[in-house]
Protein backbone atom coordinates (compact mmCIF):
# COMPACT_ATOMS: atom_id res chain seq x y z
CA UNK A 1 0.00 0.00 0.00
CA UNK A 2 2.88 2.08 -0.45
CA UNK A 3 1.50 3.71 -3.17
CA UNK A 4 -1.33 5.58 -1.72
CA UNK A 5 0.64 8.50 -1.07
CA UNK A 6 1.40 8.30 -4.65
CA UNK A 7 -1.77 8.06 -5.67
CA UNK A 8 -3.63 10.58 -3.91
CA UNK A 9 -0.74 13.19 -4.91
CA UNK A 10 -2.06 12.30 -7.98
CA UNK A 11 -5.42 12.09 -7.91
CA UNK A 12 -5.38 15.98 -6.12
CA UNK A 13 -3.36 17.37 -8.76
CA UNK A 14 -5.62 15.97 -11.57
CA UNK A 15 -8.98 17.34 -9.85
CA UNK A 16 -6.99 21.03 -9.51
CA UNK A 17 -5.77 20.70 -13.25
CA UNK A 18 -9.57 20.08 -14.52
CA UNK A 19 -10.33 22.90 -16.16
CA UNK A 20 -14.10 22.72 -16.25
CA UNK A 21 -17.12 20.82 -14.90
CA UNK A 22 -17.09 17.89 -17.25
CA UNK A 23 -13.14 17.47 -17.34
CA UNK A 24 -14.27 17.46 -13.26
CA UNK A 25 -16.43 15.06 -14.09
CA UNK A 26 -13.73 12.89 -15.74
CA UNK A 27 -11.95 12.90 -12.92
CA UNK A 28 -14.37 11.86 -9.92
CA UNK A 29 -14.98 8.62 -12.44
CA UNK A 30 -11.41 7.69 -12.67
CA UNK A 31 -10.90 8.11 -9.03
CA UNK A 32 -14.47 7.16 -7.28
CA UNK A 33 -16.34 5.88 -9.61
CA UNK A 34 -17.70 2.36 -9.64
CA UNK A 35 -14.66 1.21 -11.50
CA UNK A 36 -12.40 3.46 -10.59
CA UNK A 37 -8.53 3.91 -8.99
CA UNK A 38 -9.65 4.49 -5.04
CA UNK A 39 -12.95 2.27 -5.22
CA UNK A 40 -10.58 -0.53 -6.94
CA UNK A 41 -8.15 0.01 -3.66
CA UNK A 42 -11.70 -0.11 -1.21
CA UNK A 43 -12.71 -3.17 -2.66
CA UNK A 44 -9.01 -4.72 -2.56
CA UNK A 45 -9.61 -4.53 0.93
CA UNK A 46 -11.84 -7.41 1.50
CA UNK A 47 -9.16 -9.54 0.23
CA UNK A 48 -6.48 -9.01 2.76
CA UNK A 49 -5.97 -10.17 6.07
CA UNK A 50 -7.73 -8.85 9.21
CA UNK A 51 -4.24 -7.42 9.93
CA UNK A 52 -3.83 -6.18 6.80
CA UNK A 53 -6.97 -4.35 6.66
CA UNK A 54 -6.75 -2.94 10.22
CA UNK A 55 -3.91 -1.09 8.95
CA UNK A 56 -4.56 -0.18 5.90
CA UNK A 57 -8.49 0.26 6.10
CA UNK A 58 -8.16 3.76 7.95
CA UNK A 59 -5.51 4.51 5.37
CA UNK A 60 -7.65 4.05 2.64
CA UNK A 61 -10.96 5.70 4.10
CA UNK A 62 -8.87 8.82 4.77
CA UNK A 63 -7.82 9.05 1.12
CA UNK A 64 -11.12 8.68 -0.13
CA UNK A 65 -12.57 10.92 1.80
CA UNK A 66 -9.44 13.72 0.73
CA UNK A 67 -10.39 13.34 -2.39
CA UNK A 68 -14.22 13.48 -2.65
CA UNK A 69 -13.71 16.60 -0.17
CA UNK A 70 -11.11 17.90 -3.02
CA UNK A 71 -13.51 16.83 -5.80
CA UNK A 72 -16.51 19.07 -4.14
CA UNK A 73 -14.14 21.97 -3.60
CA UNK A 74 -12.97 22.30 -6.99
CA UNK A 75 -16.76 22.01 -8.14
CA UNK A 76 -17.71 24.58 -5.76
CA UNK A 77 -14.75 27.33 -7.22
CA UNK A 78 -15.97 26.07 -10.72
CA UNK A 79 -19.42 26.45 -10.57
CA UNK A 80 -19.03 29.99 -9.00
CA UNK A 81 -16.82 30.26 -12.19
CA UNK A 82 -19.29 29.26 -14.56
CA UNK A 83 -22.15 31.45 -13.21
CA UNK A 84 -19.76 34.63 -13.29
CA UNK A 85 -18.85 34.13 -17.25
CA UNK A 86 -22.36 33.24 -18.16
CA UNK A 87 -23.56 36.35 -15.68
CA UNK A 88 -20.72 38.32 -17.79
CA UNK A 89 -22.14 37.53 -20.97
CA UNK A 90 -25.57 38.09 -20.12
CA UNK A 91 -25.44 42.15 -19.33
CA UNK A 92 -28.00 43.99 -20.60
CA UNK A 93 -27.81 47.72 -22.02
CA UNK A 94 -30.25 49.39 -20.05
CA UNK A 95 -29.33 52.49 -22.41
CA UNK A 96 -30.53 50.71 -25.71
CA UNK A 97 -33.42 51.95 -27.50
CA UNK A 98 -37.12 49.56 -26.94
CA UNK A 99 -37.73 47.44 -29.85
CA UNK A 100 -39.77 48.55 -32.27
CA UNK A 101 -43.31 46.83 -33.09
CA UNK A 102 -45.73 44.74 -30.49
CA UNK A 103 -43.37 42.83 -28.01
CA UNK A 104 -44.22 40.74 -25.22
CA UNK A 105 -46.06 42.50 -22.66
CA UNK A 106 -48.37 43.85 -25.80
CA UNK A 107 -51.74 45.78 -25.20
CA UNK A 108 -54.24 43.89 -25.23
CA UNK A 109 -56.94 44.75 -28.30
CA UNK A 110 -59.66 45.81 -25.87
CA UNK A 111 -57.64 47.75 -23.53
CA UNK A 112 -56.32 49.65 -26.37
CA UNK A 113 -60.21 49.93 -27.84
CA UNK A 114 -60.89 51.35 -24.34
CA UNK A 115 -58.23 54.03 -25.16
CA UNK A 116 -59.81 54.42 -28.47
CA UNK A 117 -62.88 55.23 -27.63
CA UNK A 118 -61.78 57.31 -24.47
CA UNK A 119 -59.77 59.64 -27.10
CA UNK A 120 -62.58 59.96 -29.31
CA UNK A 121 -65.11 60.61 -26.03
CA UNK A 122 -62.45 62.81 -24.55
CA UNK A 123 -62.47 64.89 -27.72
CA UNK A 124 -65.66 66.02 -27.25
CA UNK A 125 -65.61 66.88 -23.88
CA UNK A 126 -66.55 63.79 -21.53
CA UNK A 127 -63.84 62.65 -18.72
CA UNK A 128 -63.62 58.45 -17.61
CA UNK A 129 -65.31 57.65 -14.54
CA UNK A 130 -65.02 54.18 -12.91
CA UNK A 131 -67.30 52.14 -10.29
CA UNK A 132 -66.98 48.81 -8.42
CA UNK A 133 -67.12 45.80 -9.84
CA UNK A 134 -69.12 44.22 -6.83
CA UNK A 135 -72.28 46.10 -7.47
CA UNK A 136 -75.62 46.15 -5.16
CA UNK A 137 -79.15 45.40 -6.45
CA UNK A 138 -80.15 49.09 -5.88
CA UNK A 139 -77.34 50.40 -8.29
CA UNK A 140 -77.75 47.29 -10.93
CA UNK A 141 -81.37 47.33 -10.98
CA UNK A 142 -83.93 49.32 -8.82
CA UNK A 143 -81.87 52.97 -9.03
CA UNK A 144 -82.28 51.90 -13.17
CA UNK A 145 -85.35 51.74 -13.46
CA UNK A 146 -85.82 48.02 -13.28
CA UNK A 147 -89.19 47.22 -11.51
CA UNK A 148 -89.35 44.55 -8.71
CA UNK A 149 -89.59 41.09 -10.67
CA UNK A 150 -89.51 42.40 -14.09
CA UNK A 151 -88.88 40.48 -16.65
CA UNK A 152 -85.81 42.71 -17.67
CA UNK A 153 -84.21 41.64 -14.81
CA UNK A 154 -84.08 37.39 -15.82
CA UNK A 155 -82.63 38.79 -19.26
CA UNK A 156 -79.19 39.69 -17.31
CA UNK A 157 -78.06 36.49 -16.10
CA UNK A 158 -76.69 38.05 -13.06
CA UNK A 159 -74.62 36.18 -10.62
CA UNK A 160 -75.48 36.45 -7.02
CA UNK A 161 -73.11 36.64 -4.50
CA UNK A 162 -73.44 35.27 -0.71
CA UNK A 163 -75.35 38.04 1.38
CA UNK A 164 -73.08 38.54 4.65
CA UNK A 165 -75.26 38.48 7.81
CA UNK A 166 -77.46 41.12 7.40
CA UNK A 167 -76.78 42.53 4.00
CA UNK A 168 -78.35 42.11 1.50
CA UNK A 169 -76.60 39.56 -1.46
CA UNK A 170 -74.65 41.97 -3.84
CA UNK A 171 -74.09 41.05 -7.42
CA UNK A 172 -71.37 41.14 -10.11
CA UNK A 173 -72.32 44.32 -12.27
CA UNK A 174 -74.14 42.64 -15.38
CA UNK A 175 -73.26 46.19 -17.40
CA UNK A 176 -71.57 49.38 -16.61
CA UNK A 177 -74.87 51.57 -16.36
CA UNK A 178 -74.36 51.48 -12.79
CA UNK A 179 -71.99 53.99 -12.92
CA UNK A 180 -74.31 56.34 -14.37
CA UNK A 181 -75.85 56.44 -10.96
CA UNK A 182 -73.19 56.08 -8.74
CA UNK A 183 -71.84 59.68 -10.91
CA UNK A 184 -75.41 61.54 -10.68
CA UNK A 185 -75.47 60.70 -6.76
CA UNK A 186 -72.25 62.32 -6.34
CA UNK A 187 -71.49 65.00 -8.93
CA UNK A 188 -73.98 67.85 -10.17
CA UNK A 189 -75.07 68.50 -13.94
CA UNK A 190 -73.46 69.53 -16.54
CA UNK A 191 -72.31 65.81 -16.52
CA UNK A 192 -70.19 64.14 -19.45
CA UNK A 193 -68.82 60.96 -18.33
CA UNK A 194 -67.48 57.72 -20.38
CA UNK A 195 -67.13 54.14 -18.40
CA UNK A 196 -65.19 51.76 -19.45
CA UNK A 197 -65.31 48.67 -17.30
CA UNK A 198 -65.67 44.79 -16.99
CA UNK A 199 -68.70 43.21 -16.13
CA UNK A 200 -70.46 40.36 -15.80
CA UNK A 201 -73.13 37.79 -17.31
CA UNK A 202 -73.43 34.19 -16.53
CA UNK A 203 -73.76 33.05 -20.55
CA UNK A 204 -70.05 31.07 -22.08
CA UNK A 205 -70.40 30.06 -25.86
CA UNK A 206 -68.63 31.05 -29.33
CA UNK A 207 -70.14 34.50 -28.82
CA UNK A 208 -70.71 35.37 -25.05
CA UNK A 209 -67.95 35.28 -21.99
CA UNK A 210 -69.19 35.47 -18.59
CA UNK A 211 -66.99 38.38 -18.17
CA UNK A 212 -66.89 40.96 -20.98
CA UNK A 213 -66.37 44.76 -21.71
CA UNK A 214 -68.54 47.40 -22.21
CA UNK A 215 -68.47 51.17 -22.60
CA UNK A 216 -71.32 53.35 -21.19
CA UNK A 217 -71.56 57.11 -21.83
CA UNK A 218 -73.86 59.67 -20.22
CA UNK A 219 -74.52 63.27 -21.11
CA UNK A 220 -76.63 65.61 -18.56
CA UNK A 221 -77.21 68.88 -19.29
CA UNK A 222 -79.88 71.22 -19.98
CA UNK A 223 -82.12 71.07 -23.54
CA UNK A 224 -80.51 67.90 -24.06
CA UNK A 225 -82.27 66.07 -27.28
CA UNK A 226 -82.22 63.13 -29.43
CA UNK A 227 -80.49 64.91 -31.94
CA UNK A 228 -77.84 65.75 -29.50
CA UNK A 229 -77.53 61.74 -29.00
CA UNK A 230 -77.34 61.02 -32.92
CA UNK A 231 -74.38 63.28 -33.77
CA UNK A 232 -72.83 62.52 -31.00
CA UNK A 233 -73.00 58.51 -31.80
CA UNK A 234 -72.43 59.24 -35.58
CA UNK A 235 -69.28 61.10 -35.02
CA UNK A 236 -67.90 58.43 -33.18
CA UNK A 237 -68.58 55.51 -35.05
CA UNK A 238 -67.01 58.00 -37.62
CA UNK A 239 -63.74 58.57 -35.18
CA UNK A 240 -63.67 54.96 -33.79
CA UNK A 241 -63.46 53.24 -37.60
CA UNK A 242 -61.67 56.01 -39.21
CA UNK A 243 -63.97 56.70 -42.00
CA UNK A 244 -65.28 59.63 -43.84
CA UNK A 245 -69.12 58.64 -43.85
CA UNK A 246 -71.52 56.22 -42.20
CA UNK A 247 -74.93 55.44 -42.46
CA UNK A 248 -76.48 54.81 -39.56
CA UNK A 249 -80.14 53.95 -38.57
CA UNK A 250 -81.50 54.38 -34.58
CA UNK A 251 -84.68 52.16 -34.22
CA UNK A 252 -86.73 51.27 -31.35
CA UNK A 253 -85.31 49.47 -28.82
CA UNK A 254 -86.90 49.18 -25.30
CA UNK A 255 -84.49 49.48 -22.06
CA UNK A 256 -86.01 50.28 -18.30
CA UNK A 257 -83.70 53.30 -17.64
CA UNK A 258 -84.13 55.42 -21.28
CA UNK A 259 -87.53 56.37 -23.00
CA UNK A 260 -86.95 56.62 -25.70
CA UNK A 261 -84.99 53.69 -26.56
CA UNK A 262 -82.91 52.72 -29.09
CA UNK A 263 -80.11 50.36 -30.95
CA UNK A 264 -77.93 52.24 -32.96
CA UNK A 265 -77.35 49.96 -36.46
CA UNK A 266 -74.66 51.02 -39.25
CA UNK A 267 -74.02 49.86 -42.91
CA UNK A 268 -71.25 47.21 -43.63
CA UNK A 269 -70.69 45.07 -46.22
CA UNK A 270 -67.98 41.90 -45.86
CA UNK A 271 -65.20 42.14 -48.68
CA UNK A 272 -63.62 38.36 -48.31
CA UNK A 273 -62.44 37.84 -43.98
CA UNK A 274 -62.75 41.74 -43.32
CA UNK A 275 -65.77 43.69 -42.51
CA UNK A 276 -66.18 47.27 -43.82
CA UNK A 277 -68.76 49.73 -41.64
CA UNK A 278 -69.85 52.46 -43.12
CA UNK A 279 -71.39 51.43 -46.04
CA UNK A 280 -72.60 48.40 -48.17
CA UNK A 281 -76.18 46.45 -47.84
CA UNK A 282 -76.39 45.02 -44.34
CA UNK A 283 -77.43 46.45 -41.16
CA UNK A 284 -75.32 45.54 -37.76
CA UNK A 285 -76.28 46.60 -34.21
CA UNK A 286 -73.22 48.31 -32.77
CA UNK A 287 -74.83 49.74 -29.55
CA UNK A 288 -77.62 50.38 -27.48
CA UNK A 289 -79.06 54.34 -26.38
CA UNK A 290 -81.60 56.48 -25.47
CA UNK A 291 -82.43 59.53 -23.49
CA UNK A 292 -82.49 59.13 -20.23
CA UNK A 293 -85.56 58.10 -18.39
CA UNK A 294 -87.21 60.65 -15.82
CA UNK A 295 -87.17 57.99 -12.70
CA UNK A 296 -83.66 57.33 -13.36
CA UNK A 297 -83.19 61.28 -13.21
CA UNK A 298 -85.29 61.49 -10.00
CA UNK A 299 -83.89 58.55 -8.47
CA UNK A 300 -80.71 60.30 -8.11
CA UNK A 301 -82.26 63.47 -7.32
CA UNK A 302 -82.02 65.33 -10.28
CA UNK A 303 -85.02 66.98 -11.53
CA UNK A 304 -86.31 65.95 -14.93
CA UNK A 305 -88.22 69.40 -16.07
CA UNK A 306 -84.75 71.00 -15.49
CA UNK A 307 -82.08 68.73 -16.67
CA UNK A 308 -82.47 66.05 -19.35
CA UNK A 309 -79.57 63.82 -20.91
CA UNK A 310 -79.13 60.63 -23.12
CA UNK A 311 -77.00 57.63 -22.66
CA UNK A 312 -75.60 54.68 -24.85
CA UNK A 313 -73.47 51.23 -23.52
CA UNK A 314 -71.19 48.80 -25.97
CA UNK A 315 -70.23 45.73 -26.33
CA UNK A 316 -66.15 46.64 -26.47
CA UNK A 317 -65.27 42.94 -27.10
CA UNK A 318 -67.01 42.75 -29.95
CA UNK A 319 -66.15 46.32 -31.42
CA UNK A 320 -62.24 45.47 -31.12
CA UNK A 321 -63.49 42.00 -33.07
CA UNK A 322 -64.44 44.17 -35.71
CA UNK A 323 -61.97 46.82 -36.39
CA UNK A 324 -59.38 44.36 -35.72
CA UNK A 325 -60.69 41.64 -37.43
CA UNK A 326 -60.50 38.74 -34.61
CA UNK A 327 -62.66 36.19 -36.04
CA UNK A 328 -62.79 34.36 -32.70
CA UNK A 329 -63.48 35.71 -28.86
CA UNK A 330 -62.51 33.35 -26.74
CA UNK A 331 -58.40 33.28 -27.36
CA UNK A 332 -59.36 37.16 -25.71
CA UNK A 333 -59.17 35.49 -22.45
CA UNK A 334 -56.41 32.60 -23.09
CA UNK A 335 -53.82 34.42 -22.22
CA UNK A 336 -51.89 32.96 -25.22
CA UNK A 337 -49.14 35.10 -25.54
CA UNK A 338 -48.52 34.71 -28.91
CA UNK A 339 -52.25 35.75 -29.50
CA UNK A 340 -51.22 38.49 -27.60
CA UNK A 341 -48.05 39.50 -29.81
CA UNK A 342 -49.84 38.69 -33.18
CA UNK A 343 -53.03 41.41 -32.14
CA UNK A 344 -51.47 43.14 -29.37
CA UNK A 345 -50.74 46.97 -29.31
CA UNK A 346 -47.27 48.69 -28.17
CA UNK A 347 -48.05 49.84 -24.74
CA UNK A 348 -46.91 53.50 -25.21
CA UNK A 349 -48.53 54.67 -28.29
CA UNK A 350 -51.30 56.44 -26.95
CA UNK A 351 -53.90 56.62 -29.19
CA UNK A 352 -55.49 60.45 -30.20
CA UNK A 353 -57.78 61.51 -32.39
CA UNK A 354 -55.75 64.42 -33.99
CA UNK A 355 -52.54 61.86 -33.95
CA UNK A 356 -54.22 58.13 -35.21
CA UNK A 357 -56.63 56.40 -33.12
CA UNK A 358 -54.38 52.67 -34.38
N1 LIG B 1 -76.86 48.56 -20.09
C1 LIG B 1 -77.26 48.05 -21.39
C2 LIG B 1 -76.88 46.59 -21.48
O1 LIG B 1 -75.96 46.17 -20.86
C3 LIG B 1 -76.63 48.82 -22.50
C4 LIG B 1 -77.18 50.21 -22.59
C5 LIG B 1 -78.25 50.46 -23.41
C6 LIG B 1 -76.67 51.23 -21.84
C7 LIG B 1 -78.79 51.73 -23.52
C8 LIG B 1 -77.19 52.52 -21.92
C9 LIG B 1 -78.28 52.74 -22.79
O2 LIG B 1 -76.73 53.54 -21.22
O3 LIG B 1 -78.79 53.99 -22.87
O4 LIG B 1 -77.47 45.84 -22.20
Amino acid sequence: MSDITTIEKEALASVEAAADLAALEQVRVAELGKKGRVSGLMSSLGKMSPEERKENGPKLNALKTRVDAAIRARKETLEAAALEAQLASETVDLSLPPKAGPVAGALHPVMQVFEEIAAVFGDMGFTVAEGPDIEDDWHNFTALNFPEGHPARETHDTFFMHALEGDEAKVLRTHTSPVQIRTMMSQKPPIRILVPGRVYRNDWDATHTPMFHQVEGLVIEKNIHMGHLKGCLIDFVKAFFEVDNVEARFRPHFFPFTEPSAEMDVKYTRKGETIEIGAGDSWMEILGSGMVHPNVLRNCGIDPNEYQGFAFGMGVDRLAMLKYGMPDLRPYFEADPQWTRHYGFAPWSTPSVSGGLS
